[in-house]
This record gives C-alpha cells, sequence and structure tokens, in this order.
C-alpha cells in the first residue's frame, strides 16, 4: 500500500452570527457572484451529505480499518463536512433562500447515485467533486480575490473562508483513498461523466431559481450572461482540473499554492497553526 499523506487537520466549530442587516440581493453588489456563491451554499448540504456516505461506505473495508491514520483522517474530514452542511442550512436560511435548496431535485439525484453505483464509483464521484470545489476555491474565490472584497457582507465572507479553509486542508483524503483504491482511468471518467450529466443540471435548474428570485422576468437571460462571466473564471483552471483523471497526481505538493491561505484563514478564527503534513509513516 502506498502512503497516505495529508494536511493535518481538524474540525474547528466557529460560532457564526447570522443576525444579518443585509439578507439576500444586499450581501454582495456583484450579481454574477452573488448568485454563484448562493447556489454553492444551496448546494451544499446534498452535496456533502453524498459525500460523507460515499467516504462511510469504506469504513468497514480493509483499508480504513487497517490504518489508524486513515481512520482519524476519515473522522475528521465527517466531522468537517458534517459541520459544513449544518452551517450552510443556517446560511440559507438566514438569506431567506432556503427553499430554493429544499425544492430541488439535488438530494434526490444524489441519493439516487448512492443507491444506484458500487461504493468504487461513489468514491469516484466524490473525489472529483472535493477536486472541483479545490479548484472553484483557487479560480473563483481566490483568484477573483473575493476572499477579500471589501464591499462583501463581512459575516457571509465568514462562512464561505471557513469552508474553504477546511475544504482545502481535507481536499488530499477522498483523492488518496481512490488513488490507493483504484489506479484506472476508467474510473475516473464515469465519474466526470456522472457529474457532467447528473450533478451539474441540478445545479444549473438551482442556478435558475436564483436568477429567477432576483428578476422573475429575464430570469433565463440573466442566468446565460452570468453563466458566461463564471465560465470565464473556469476557463483559466482546466488545467487544474483535469488533474483528477491523473491517477498517479500527487495532492500534496500540486496543492502547496493553498498552504499560504489556509494559513491565513486559520489565523483570522483564532487557530494559529502552520500547515503540517503528517503521513501514515510518521
Ligand atoms: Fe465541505
Ligand atoms: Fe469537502
Amino acid at each position: 500500500m502506498k502512503t497516505i499523506e495529508a494536511i493535518q487537520f481538524h474540525s474547528k466549530k466557529i460560532n457564526f452570527d447570522f443576525n444579518f442587516e443585509n439578507t439576500s440581493d444586499a450581501w454582495c453588489d456583484t450579481r454574477h457572484m452573488r448568485v454563484f456563491w448562493e447556489a454553492v451554499s444551496l448546494i451544499t448540504p446534498s452535496a456533502e451529505k453524498y459525500i460523507m456516505r460515499s467516504v462511510l461506505a469504506y469504513k468497514n473495508e480493509e483499508i480504513i480499518k487497517g490504518n489508524s491514520w486513515l481512520q482519524t483522517l476519515v473522522n475528521e474530514f465527517i466531522e468537517q463536512e458534517r459541520e459544513h452542511t449544518h452551517i450552510h442550512i443556517k446560511l440559507n436560511k438566514a438569506l431567506g433562500i432556503n427553499d430554493i435548496g429544499e425544492n430541488s431535485s439535488l438530494e434526490k439525484t444524489m441519493r439516487g447515485l448512492t443507491e444506484d453505483l458500487s461504493i468504487l464509483d461513489n468514491l469516484a464521484i466524490a473525489a472529483a467533486l472535493e477536486h472541483l470545489f479545490f479548484s472553484v476555491i483557487k479560480l473563483t474565490f481566490i483568484d477573483t480575490g473575493f476572499y477579500k472584497d471589501q464591499t462583501v457582507d463581512k459575516k457571509v465572507l465568514e462562512v464561505f473562508k471557513w469552508h474553504w479553509c477546511e475544504e482545502l486542508e481535507h481536499h488530499s483524503v477522498t483523492i488518496s483513498l481512490l488513488s490507493n483504491l483504484d489506479s484506472s482511468y476508467k474510473t475516473r471518467i464515469r465519474a466526470a461523466y456522472n457529474i457532467v450529466f447528473k450533478f451539474i443540471p441540478d445545479c444549473w435548474k438551482i442556478i435558475l431559481e436564483l436568477e429567477r428570485l432576483y428578476s422573475p422576468k429575464n430570469y433565463r437571460f440573466n442566468a446565460m450572461i452570468d453563466t458566461i462571466k463564471l465560465l470565464n473564471y473556469f476557463r483559466k483552471g482546466i488545467g487544474v482540473s483535469s488533474k483528477f483523471f491523473d491517477p498517479a497526481y500527487d495532492v500534496i505538493p500540486a496543492g502547496k499554492w493553498s498552504w499560504t491561505y489556509i494559513e491565513q484563514w486559520r489565523k483570522s478564527f483564532g487557530v494559529n497553526e502552520p500547515v503540517n503534513i503528517r503521513s501514515d509513516k510518521n
């Protein structure tokens, strides 16, 4: 078995203040960014519950049971994802958009994947989603300067900063687990297929509903304009995202760019710890 390496991380339970002065359309002036981050927040509960189910399906398998370091990693990973789900539902309620998430078909789609696919295929999709989030954080949160935008409501931004800090911390867990279990391109291609044809269409419907909330008349047109603006950020990151298909991709050195952000965001939550790498050898 290959050595499993990861950034040392733990769940940071933060007390967020959800008494927003600005709700819904006022927390962020840039429309396409507001719609995008609200959609991400609405997608989070169903996506994270799916990721938790996919990883927990391996809990009694030898790969995790026989490796106490990996057990610790997985427990912390689940703890972080559980907390993300819980906090984003609170955020969605505070922003007055939670109904859109409740009425979405995403939860049903993700439950269908869990039921219909093998545990390996579900783990591969979970790893692909984690890698997608990793790319999204880089391209739309950091590279755009959104994480330090003074015009964005600080309370809302704090929730995203905390979530993205923990996503960057635990990004390697599902990918390392998948690489240890399976090194075929086919598994990864099947995962990408399910994301493109099952996950993304439900996400798109959530974006449309948000657009409809903000402009009931021209929402399809606005959705197209906002999506083009967003795709322009993603266009620059095809190289990062496509690394998922490389079974030999080493997520620790490849993720080094994220360490300064992890440290910076940890500090802002009062957690003053440098990034340390641990492996099952130390
Ligand atoms: Fe998360
Ligand atoms: Fe995650």
